[in-house]
Formats: C-alpha cells, sequence, structure tokens
C-alpha cells in the first residue's frame, strides 16, 4: 500500500495542473483593471524601453583625456614694468596644457624686492603697535609678511604705527583692479581636445573633426550648428555662453566650468557619438554681493643682479580659470536588460490584478458574494488522519490522491 502511493505522488509531479478562473460581471472593475493595465504598458513601452532605453547595456566608466592650448598675445603697459609682451607662456598657469587652467587677465606687480627690513602692511591687524614693546623680537605675525625685528615704526611717540619686520621688501601695495590689464583676453582662443574611451564596448572617439585638412582648425571657430567638431573656443564666448561678459569677469577674475557631455546610443552607430558642451560660470553665489567672488592669487619670479644679490618680483594675478570636466554614458542593446525590464513589467500587471481583486473583493457592494465564491472553505474529517484519500489539503499537490 504505501507502495502504490508513493508512485501515485511521483506520477502526480508529471500532471500539468492549471488555474481557475472566477469572471466578475462587475464593469468597474473591468474597466479599472484594463486602465491599470493600458498604464503599466504605456509606462513599460514608453519610459523604460524608448526614454530610459531599457534594452540598452550601458557604460559609465568613461575614460578620458583633455588636452587644452591657448593662443594669442597681449600688450601690457605699467609704471613698474613698462611695455610688455604677454605671450601663452606667460599668461596660462599652468602652462603645460591641463583640463584646469587659469588665464592671467589682470595683475599687480611688485618688482625688485629685497630680503631686508621695512615697514608691515597697515592693513595687516596683528602688525599694529604703539611702542617697541608691542613688536616682540623674531615674533611672526599672523597672516603678516615677516618677523618683527623689535622696532616700532610710527610718525610719533603716541600714533599708532606698525612693526618693522625682516622680510621681501619693499611690502605689495594695497590694490583693487580697476580694470583687465589683458584687455584683449577675450579675444584669446582655447584648443580642447578630448579623447575619450568606453571600455565596455571598446569604443573611442574625439571631439576633433577628422579630417586631412590641416588648415581647418586654425580657420574654424566652435559653432553648435555649422562646426560641432570644431574644439577652438574665443574666451569671451565661452564666457558669453556661461551668461557673463568677459570684461566683467577679467577685472577680479573668475571660475568657469566647461562640461563635454558624451550620450552615445552605440545601436545608431558610431557617428551618432556627439560631444556637447555646456558652460556654467562656478564662483558666483544667489546673493550676487559677496566679498567671495573674484580669483587671484601670488606668484614670484627670482633672479639676480650683476652683483649676485638675490631678488624677486612678486605678482598678484587676477584671471579667469577654466576647470573643464567629461562625463558621459554609452548604451548599447543586450538581452539581459531587456529580459530583466520585461519581466518586472509582467509582474507589474501581476500588482495590478492583485489591486483589482482588492477593490472587487473589499470594496464592492457584492464583495460579499465574489468572497464567498473566491475562497471555498472546507471541514477536514478528524478520523481519517492515516487515511490520506479523503483529508482535502490546501497543497495542490496532495490534492491529487483524490482521484486514486
Ligand atoms: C577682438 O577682436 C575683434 C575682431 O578682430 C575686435 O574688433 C575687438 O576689438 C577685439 N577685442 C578686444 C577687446 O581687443
Amino acid at each position: 500500500m504505501a507502495g502504490s502511493f508513493l508512485k501515485g505522488r511521483f506520477l502526480s509531479l508529471f500532471d500539468y495542473k492549471t488555474e481557475k478562473y472566477i469572471v466578475a460581471k462587475n464593469k468597474k472593475v473591468g474597466v479599472l483593471y484594463r486602465l491599470i493595465q493600458l498604464s503599466i504598458i504605456g509606462y513599460i513601452i514608453g519610459w523604460v524601453f524608448l526614454s530610459k532605453k531599457g534594452y540598452q547595456e550601458t557604460d559609465e566608466a568613461i575614460q578620458s583625456s583633455v588636452i587644452t592650448k591657448v593662443k594669442g598675445v597681449s600688450v601690457t603697459n605699467t609704471s613698474e614694468s613698462g611695455l610688455v609682451v604677454w605671450g601663452p607662456e606667460d599668461y596660462v598657469i599652468p602652462p603645460q596644457g591641463e583640463a584646469v587652467l587659469f588665464i592671467v587677465t589682470s595683475f599687480l606687480e611688485t618688482p625688485t624686492q629685497k630680503l631686508g627690513y621695512c615697514a608691515e602692511n597697515a592693513k595687516v591687524l596683528n602688525g599694529h603697535c604703539q611702542d617697541d614693546e608691542d613688536c616682540e623680537k623674531g615674533k611672526m605675525i599672523v597672516a603678516g609678511n615677516g618677523i618683527m625685528s623689535g622696532r616700532c615704526l610710527g610718525k610719533n611717540k603716541n600714533s599708532t604705527g606698525t612693526c618693522e619686520i625682516y622680510a621681501w621688501c619693499p611690502i605689495e601695495r594695497n590694490f583693487k583692479p580697476q580694470g583687465p590689464l589683458l584687455s584683449n583676453a577675450e579675444n584669446f582662443t582655447m584648443y580642447i581636445k578630448n579623447f575619450i574611451h568606453f571600455p565596455k564596448f571598446s569604443f573611442s572617439k574625439s571631439n576633433v573633426l577628422e579630417t586631412n585638412d590641416y588648415s581647418y582648425l586654425k580657420k574654424c571657430r566652435y559653432d553648435e550648428q555649422l562646426h560641432p567638431y570644431c574644439p577652438i573656443f574665443r574666451l569671451g564666448d565661452i564666457t558669453r555662453r556661461a551668461g557673463y561678459n568677459f570684461q566683467d569677469m577679467a577685472t577680479f577674475g573668475g571660475s568657469i566650468g566647461i562640461v563635454i557631455q558624451w550620450d552615445c546610443d552605440l545601436d545608431k552607430g558610431y557617428s551618432y557619438c556627439h560631444p556637447q558642451y555646456h558652460f556654467t560660470r562656478l564662483d558666483i553665489s544667489i546673493s550676487e554681493k559677496t566679498i567671495a567672488t573674484g580669483f587671484n592669487f601670488r606668484q614670484t619670479q627670482y633672479f639676480r643682479n650683476a652683483a649676485g644679490e638675490r631678488y624677486r618680483s612678486l605678482f598678484k594675478v587676477y584671471g579667469v580659470r577654466f576647470n573643464i570636466m567629461v562625463h558621459g554614458k554609452a548604451g548599447k542593446f543586450n538581452i539581459i536588460p531587456t529580459a530583466i525590464n520585461v519581466g518586472s513589467g509582467l509582474a507589474l500587471m501581476g500588482a495590478g490584478a492583485f489591486f483589482c481583486d482588492m477593490v472587487l473583493l473589499y470594496l464592492m457592494k457584492k464583495g460579499d458574494s465574489y468572497r464567498e465564491r473566491k475562497f471555498e472553505e472546507t471541514k477536514s474529517k478528524k478520523s481519517s488522519a492515516e487515511d490520506n484519500n479523503v483529508e482535502e489539503r490546501n497543497d495542490p499537490m496532495e490534492q491529487e490522491n483524490l482521484t486514486f
């Protein structure tokens, strides 16, 4: 007996079971169900597949290299240094063609500074003194320019003076730029060479037009419609695209972000992967009036005179910093994301059916009668625990035993 029972169990594995449906003649829930189905299908086709390209495998780990080169010449005429010609090697810092580069537009030069004793700048608050005791010998001044010598330099005994310091003298004078000194800097051009690579798809491209015409890069200027593959930008055009006037930025300096965005649909082919440029000013805050706008820093040039004494020229430079960032992603058809998205779409359909069940059974007036039909209650017989044949179970595999 036990043997035939096990055999029956085993054979029932190969019976095909199909679900039984209850048709509820309720048009409200019917329409609701169709609407849910329709919106889920719309979501899957319209959003997941067409808009988000859910059938594609994507690669967002873009590898990129940026090389820059600035061209243009400017002439300055200042009382400190006379007529000076500025080439890219002078005004681009650092000069080796980085993705982050600073272009000098204005400067204050303090020429021929020499190590020695002189008065601290009156703007340095910790350098103020009434008498020599305020200037302790050998002490540094916080945010000052040198080491105190122990003397207080003032006009007379009672007035406030400044401590004498050992430093590079003369000290830089106070300065507020009146306007850009490299006045034609907006006409300088920047060549941005960008190579990208998507390792997952072994796809490489550059933002420079592929042509044999060597004079192309000499003549062209970037234009979104006419020359999208000409990577030569006039500095004035870059700030204009970011929404600012170059001359306004040039006086106190600023910072501009250039984003090169590559969105590549590799199903369409090589020529459908274009660089897109976005320009933004980065150093501006919501409230226009702030002490934080502008950009300047100091740098020095050292030299010795004929007698071998060491001198330096101090430059406080103002300018615009350009920060080139590359973002991108590539997508290509792949069966696995397609299958996952179709599967999750079908699962959503199931959620629709569940929701309609809830409405039908618990929110409708006749919900009770539907519930009675949907959930059939069964009573198990107490006595026949061993006689499996008559006990009805919830497990559909076991219900098959009733046919013996
Ligand atoms: C820039 O170049 C244009 C055309 O060559 C010229 O008209 C303009 O004056 C220049 N701008 C500056 C600030 O030098």
